[in-house]
């Protein structure tokens, strides 16, 4: 009682007022205290009570995951705003950018950080599914959570490819033309699913209020349902997997700590470094936004968003039913059967699954690095099937023989890697996983800076020139 009453003495104005209205212990500590308890609380109601030591090591997860959800935020955040001034009709759609950038209090950086964080959360995703595939964290129990990540990337891209149309300007316009148009080689459905995403035959004002709902709507809403989904699949694997050397085994003891301070606070460190790095990029950078869209006037090249590059560039060396169809469903059915194979071991938290894993990984990046840009050029000036079999349709002179010549190879890289390095299934997958991702990442890297009009092969700088 004593105590109490010396309190008000101590404290300033502010803090007397309102002692003045809500007597009662005053004592700092116990303030602290409340807060803290407060905030334990909630963190506690999404996150575990303590998490394994080791799974704290920044490189495991590099903090990637946590990255795609701030950037999700942040897109969330920065898209509810942006709704507010932007009309999603061809003639207001373009102005109401030019609006928003030049007349609306911080419009400009609005659209800059939804735009970088929309291409970054692309990237991001696309290294957290990579480290997700080299530490093994995808056998039983997390088997499941893989499907869910890969649709969730099939979402992001979809609303990375909707946000693309909006802005309504030349870029916009002839970009989604191009995806949009790639539909029409899925056999049997593609002129109906073409029409459906369009909203008619070609890019209107359909197209563009479809696109706004499913930017705005469908996809929030699908994420929203999945992260959760995902993060709970987290939560009942026990935990992220537990990193090992490729000697230490499975089951070697492991000591668990309190997530309050420790993985919060790496979490904080992890949200703030992106934050800062986010507002300096969209400081500096503007979002790019081209003349308003013409339908009558196409520029040469028209190229795809960068992401659809890589597919693209694909589509230079197969016919369109091999390139936009065959080999995507090839690679989204190899993609969704990973976790389902039987494997030889079970490397679950070691990096490239072994210290051989790690070699045969480093040989099959060589390889694609090698091979994929000498495919590409002896394809563009060397080999035309279709002028070499005139008779035979393109189907099958330009598709289906590329195709299974690509398919032998791809076996034949297995079984080689396999007998060579005296491995395991699992390492010469992998070594095939890299081979595959490598020539894709080439591919889209061809795609965005080596194709000029016409899409001919072109140095880079012979742009800017
Ligand atoms: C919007 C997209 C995504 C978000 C927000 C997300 C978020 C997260 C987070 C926060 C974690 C825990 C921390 C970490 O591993 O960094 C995690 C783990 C995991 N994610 Fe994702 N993820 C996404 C996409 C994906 C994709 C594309 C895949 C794979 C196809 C995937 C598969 C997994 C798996 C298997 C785990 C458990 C990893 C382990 O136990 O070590 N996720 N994800
Ligand atoms: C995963 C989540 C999201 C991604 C990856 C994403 C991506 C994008 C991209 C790449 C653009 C084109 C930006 C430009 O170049 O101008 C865009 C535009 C837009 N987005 Fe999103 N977005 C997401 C979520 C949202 C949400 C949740 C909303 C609103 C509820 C939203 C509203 C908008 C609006 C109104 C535009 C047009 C304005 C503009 O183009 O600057 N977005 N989005």
């Amino acid at each position: 009682m004593q105590e109490n009453k010396a309190i008000p003495n101590r404290l300033n104005l502010f803090q007397r007022i309102r002692y003045s209205i809500f007597p009662g212990t005053l004592q700092r500590p116990a303030y602290r205290e409340r807060y803290r308890n407060f905030f334990n609380s909630l963190v506690l109601h999404f996150r575990p009570r303590s998490v394994e030591e080791r799974t704290l090591r920044f490189t495991l997860t590099w903090g990637l995951g946590g990255m795609a959800v701030v950037l999700v935020c942040m897109l969330f955040g920065t898209g509810l705003m942006l709704k507010f001034v932007y009309q999603p009709v061809p003639d207001r759609a373009y102005e109401s950018i030019i609006h928003l950038q030049n007349n609306v209090f911080f419009g400009q950086l609005i659209r800059n950080i939804h735009h970088w964080s929309g291409y970054m959360l692309l990237v991001i995703v696309f290294l957290h599914f990579l480290r997700v595939f080299f530490t093994g964290a995808f056998y039983p129990p997390r088997q499941f959570n893989w499907i869910i990540g890969l649709a969730m990337f099939l979402a992001v891209l979809t609303s990375n490819i909707t946000g693309y149309l909006l802005p309504w300007d030349q870029l916009a316009f002839w970009a989604i033309t191009i995806c949009t148009g790639m539909l029409e080689y899925i056999p049997g459905i593609g002129q109906w699913l073409q029409g459906l995403v369009r909203g008619g035959g070609d890019i209107g004002p359909a197209t563009l209020s479809i696109f706004f709902a499913i930017h705005t709507a469908v996809i929030p809403a699908c994420l929203l349902i999945l992260m959760p989904f995902h993060f709970w699949r987290v939560r009942k694997a026990g935990g992220l997997v537990i990193p090992r050397t490729p000697d230490e085994d499975e089951g070697s003891e492991d000591e668990k700590v309190p997530t309050i301070p420790n993985l919060i606070l790496r979490e904080i460190v992890v949200a703030v470094v992106l934050i800062a790095l986010i507002m300096a990029i969209s400081v500096l950078f503007n979002a790019p936004l081209g003349a308003k869209a013409n339908p009558g006037l196409s520029p040469n090249p028209t190229k795809a968003p960068w992401y659809f590059a890589g597919i693209q560039e694909l589509l230079l060396h197969f016919h369109p039913l091999f390139a936009l169809f065959v080999i995507p469903v090839f690679i989204l059915i190899a993609l969704i059967s990973i976790p389902y194979v039987n494997y030889q071991s079970e490397t679950a938290g070691v990096w490239f699954a072994s210290h051989r894993g790690r070699r045969m990984a480093a040989v099959a990046a060589l390889i694609a690095i090698i091979v994929t840009p000498i495919g590409i050029i002896a394809d563009e000036f060397i080999i035309d099937f279709a002028a070499w079999l005139p008779n035979i349709p393109g189907e099958i002179s330009n598709g289906l023989i590329p195709f299974v010549l690509m398919l032998t190879a791809t076996i034949l890289f297995y079984r080689v890697m396999k007998k060579k390095f005296s491995s395991n299934n699992n390492e010469a997958l992998q070594s095939v996983f890299v081979l595959l991702v490598g020539a894709f990442i080439i591919l889209t890297i061809t795609g965005i800076w080596f194709r000029g009009q016409e899409m001919a092969l072109i140095w880079p700088w012979e742009i800017v020139n």
